[in-house]
């Protein structure tokens, strides 16, 4: 029964409003729901509403109760045969939301009621055409006890007051017609944060940032990223908030990061709270990403919205591409760009090169929550970088404008998006489109001959992109390939050029270059692809050294180190080249120019899971070894510099979150880090002494996960007084959790099982739950592999588990043994044993069912 997008059609019905009146019960929660209902569509449609896990109490119509013979209801739907072309629905049903464990419609998190709606969570709460083109303009109604102390909904509070017997009420009204997807209830006991905004036409707008009791002043953070945000976006976008009143909530209990519903954000704790002691400074960037991402959804699918959950991407990916755009902006281009480039190598090309493989695009599903994926969010983000690298920032800018202006209020497609900047422009986009339809990551090779005489360079380009699951053929896409030169020297031989690389081969002539070049090609991973090019070692060494494009130098020292690791897991270790590394290393690492956040990503070695995509088969215990030698061997090469270094960037003043201080730490943590692969006794106490003296969040990590990498008594001690000093901090103990999942040594998957007993660990709440489990599985690979099988069977275990009340969680562990195919296969059978036990395991849910089918097949 999967859902294709051929199949779209209208719903035949509008909803011109929605009146919802809640009568807040932790286990019986009454929801009248009343709907003004007009016929838009075929005459003698039936009505069908989405509903489900409802106990129906009463429907009526036109103010007349219905006799049960008049509609149908079954585990999915309500179904009105004959209805008026115009009239008012009445429904009313009750909900449970204590025992609400998926964390999907109303459920409680710390005895407060919330939400979250989207994809399809609107449906376990009322009645509803549970569809994002169904807008409608909605009024709520929140009745409950007074201890459930602030009652919120989206739009603008219109009345609120005392009601008999201890309980009070609040009335909520949105002048936004909206998707039920974005509607959103809180209810509870919390503090409050408060600010405001004056918007570029003039406007106030009080903001409100809802914590748990005590924990206000670390919304401060979260709160003063949201009014950067919402500069930014006048500035860069020309968008203005349009209500009011704009509230976030943080919520410990949340299945994903956080959530754009209008006017009332909700974000998983984790997302929003910090203060230096208790976050780190990963934690400072992603709550400043994912506040801004929410914010932009505010016009980047709240005003402009989805016409139908094919076109998922046409939020996340533009949302995704304006917090990468802003982040870069608050923090540095090039880093933000490495960053950016990492995470979707690690996840999205993970998922191009698998089973799960599938369209920014797709064209079926059977549970849409499985395709809130990196290729959706991420490379949906890449093809929007494209097309601004494709068209210019001006142009890109004027489609932009014409696309809110055209399709504001509306629920639209891709197509309607890319036409925007095709009409704009006058560009003809037809080709660029395929970039959202066809799957998998292109491989480009690159091939360059120099003729010295004639001062010519000729540059070949080829692309090719393998099949992938239910597409066999390829077509050639437009892939912008930015292209300079340097001289062997490093000095600047040609300025950056798009070269776009539109058919299946390409040669480009460059005249008038002066000396034998070396090419810096793709530079700002000008496309999401894998490029291979024919350059020696050599000019490795000279874009390492001097590529004035900085991810283009930061790439050429992870290329370099990944073929070193490569060759070692292989049996032909370099001994020479890894020398020659470090010393490169080195030299980069005293560079007066660079920012010391560059030169953190610089020290970091390519990690175990993208050296895995780099092996076939993929052999995790060869590939760990190799890359835990090439860092001893950079260790040792380079002590005494990582030591001075690590001694220089203790801190002598008071923590500040920016991120020159931020990128400090983080290469003062990756000297650590780098030693702690030599671990003798001047490393170790070194190390220590930095645990010790830890006087913020960002240190103290970076320390703990060094002496976890030592392991042995000095990770058992520093582990045991971490514990002690947070155990009273959820959020804290996450870390500590996630740690101990990342532990390389031999006992670690038996250390992990026995976490799974450990008081603090509460399978229930989806933080906890991934700090251990889903950490392990992804991040741990020379583990997780154990030869034996144990890994497998434990992961197998923990989705059944959890499948059985949290579907969503238990389905995004699934890919972690999707890529059977690329092991070798004393492990590649053990993996596929242990995903069909999931496959064939009675009232499987639909979500894991679709992914462990698909990756068997
Ligand atoms: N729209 C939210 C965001 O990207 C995420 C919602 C996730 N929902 C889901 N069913 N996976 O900010
Ligand atoms: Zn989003």
């Amino acid at each position: 029964q999967a859902i294709r997008l051929v199949d779209y059609r209208p719903f035949p019905f509008e909803i011109e409003e929605t009146h919802l009146h809640f009568r807040l019960d932790p286990s019986a929660t009454r929801v009248v729901t009343t709907l003004k209902i007009r016929r838009t569509g075929e005459a003698g449609a039936p009505l069908v509403l989405n509903g489900e896990r409802l106990k129906l109490i009463s429907v009526s119509m036109d103010g007349h109760a219905l006799d049960s013979s008049a509609y149908r209801q079954d585990a999915e739907f309500l179904t009105l045969e004959a209805v008026p072309d115009a009239f008012v629905l009445t429904t009313e049903v009750e909900i449970d939301p204590a025992a609400n464990k998926a964390l999907m419609g109303l459920y409680m998190s710390g005895g407060r009621f919330c939400t979250q709606c989207e994809a399809e969570g609107f449906r376990t709460i009322t009645y509803f055409p549970d569809r994002p083109d169904v807008l409608s303009r909605y009024t709520v109604r929140i009745e409950a006890d007074q201890a459930f102390q602030h009652l919120l909904s989206n739009g603008n509070l219109i009345d609120s007051g005392a009601l008999g017997g201890g309980r009070h009420y609040a009335v909520w009204n949105d002048p936004f017609p909206k998707p039920a997807y974005l509607f959103a209830l809180v209810a509870g006991e919390l503090d409050v944060l408060e600010d405001s905004f004056v918007t570029m036409s003039g406007r106030t707008v009080a903001l409100k940032v809802f914590v748990d009791p005590g924990q206000a002043p670390r919304g401060a953070y979260a709160l003063d990223a949201l009014k950067r945000s919402m500069a930014w976006d006048e500035q860069a976008f020309g968008r203005e908030y349009d209500l009011d009143l704009f509230m976030i909530v943080a919520v410990r209990d949340f299945n994903f990061g956080a959530m754009e519903n209008k006017g009332l954000n909700i974000f998983n704790s984790s997302l929003l709270l910090a203060d230096p002691e208790t976050a780190t400074d990963l934690d400072f960037e992603r709550i400043e990403a994912v506040v801004a991402h929410e914010y932009f959804h505010n016009w980047t699918g709240n005003r402009i919205t989805c016409r139908d959950w094919f076109q998922l991407c046409l939020k996340e990916g533009f949302t995704v591409f304006r917090d990468q755009s802003f982040s870069a902006d608050q923090r540095g281009a090039a880093v933000q760009r490495i960053k950016d480039v990492k995470a979707l190598r690690a996840r999205q090309f993970a998922e191009d090169a698998g089973p799960l493989a599938h369209p920014v695009r797709p064209s079926s599903y059977l549970k849409i929550d499985n395709f809130y994926t990196a290729t959706i969010y991420e490379k949906g983000a890449e093809i929007i970088r494209m097309l601004k690298t494709l068209l210019g920032d001006d142009a890109f800018r004027a489609g932009s404008d014409l696309y809110f202006e055209r399709h504001d209020g509306q629920a639209t497609t891709v197509e309607a998006f890319i036409a925007c900047f095709a009409d704009a422009t006058g560009r003809d986009l037809s080709d660029f489109f395929a970039w959202y339809e066809q799957a998998g990551t292109p491989s480009v090779s690159l091939a360059s001959t120099y003729d010295a005489a004639a001062r010519t360079l000729e540059i070949s380009l080829t692309q090719a992109t393998a099949q992938t699951p239910g597409q066999p053929a390829k077509k050639a896409l437009p892939i912008p390939v930015t292209i300079g030169l340097l001289d062997a020297n490093g000095a600047p031989l040609r300025d950056s050029e798009v070269v776009v690389l539109d058919t299946s081969t390409k040669t480009v002539r460059w005249a008038g270059i002066a000396s034998t070049p070396v090419v810096s090609a793709l530079r700002g991973f000008s496309a999401p692809v894998n490029l291979t090019t024919d350059a020696r070692p050599a000019d490795g060494y000279v874009l390492f050294a001097a590529d004035p494009d900085l991810f283009n130098r930061w790439e050429a020292g992870q290329t370099l180190a990944r073929d070193l690791i490569l060759a070692r897991a292989a049996g032909s270790a370099d001994e020479v080249g890894e020398e020659r590394y470090a010393e490169a290393l080195g030299r980069a690492l005293v560079d007066e120019a660079s920012e010391p956040a560059f030169k953190a990503l610089l020290l970091a070695l390519p990690s175990e899971p993208d050296l895995a995509l780099a092996m076939e088969p993929a052999d995790p215990a060869a590939l760990h070894a190799a890359r835990r030698a090439l860092r001893t061997r950079i260790a040792v090469h380079l002590g005494d510099l990582l030591r001075r270094l690590h001694g220089e960037l203790q801190a002598s003043s008071a923590f500040s979150a920016d991120a020159r201080s931020a990128g400090m730490r983080a290469l003062r943590n990756g000297c650590a880090d780098l030693l702690a692969a030599d671990p003798h006794a001047l490393n170790v106490d070194r190390i220590v002494g930095h645990f010790e003296a830890a006087a913020n969040m960002t240190d103290a990590m970076g320390a703990l996960s060094a002496l976890v990498q030592i392991g042995g008594e000095a990770r058992d001690k520093a582990l045991a007084a971490f514990h002690t000093k947070w155990r009273h901090e959820p959020l804290v103990l996450d870390k500590w959790f996630a740690l101990q999942a990342r532990d390389p040594s031999a006992s670690a998957l038996d250390r992990v099982i026995a976490l799974t007993t450990h008081e603090d660990f509460d399978a229930t709440n989806p933080n906890r739950f991934r700090a251990l489990v889903s950490t392990f599985a992804n991040f741990n690979p020379a583990r997780f592999h154990d030869p034996s099988g144990a890994g497998y069977r434990f992961l197998a275990e923990k989705i059944l588990a959890v499948d059985a009340y949290n579907p969503m969680t238990a389905a995004r562990l699934v890919e972690a043994l999707g890529g059977w195919r690329r092991y070798p296969d004393t492990l590649g059978t053990q993996m596929r044993e242990a995903l069909s036990g999931v496959a064939a395991h009675p009232g499987l849910s639909k979500n894991v069912l679709e992914l462990a089918s698909k990756a068997l097949d």
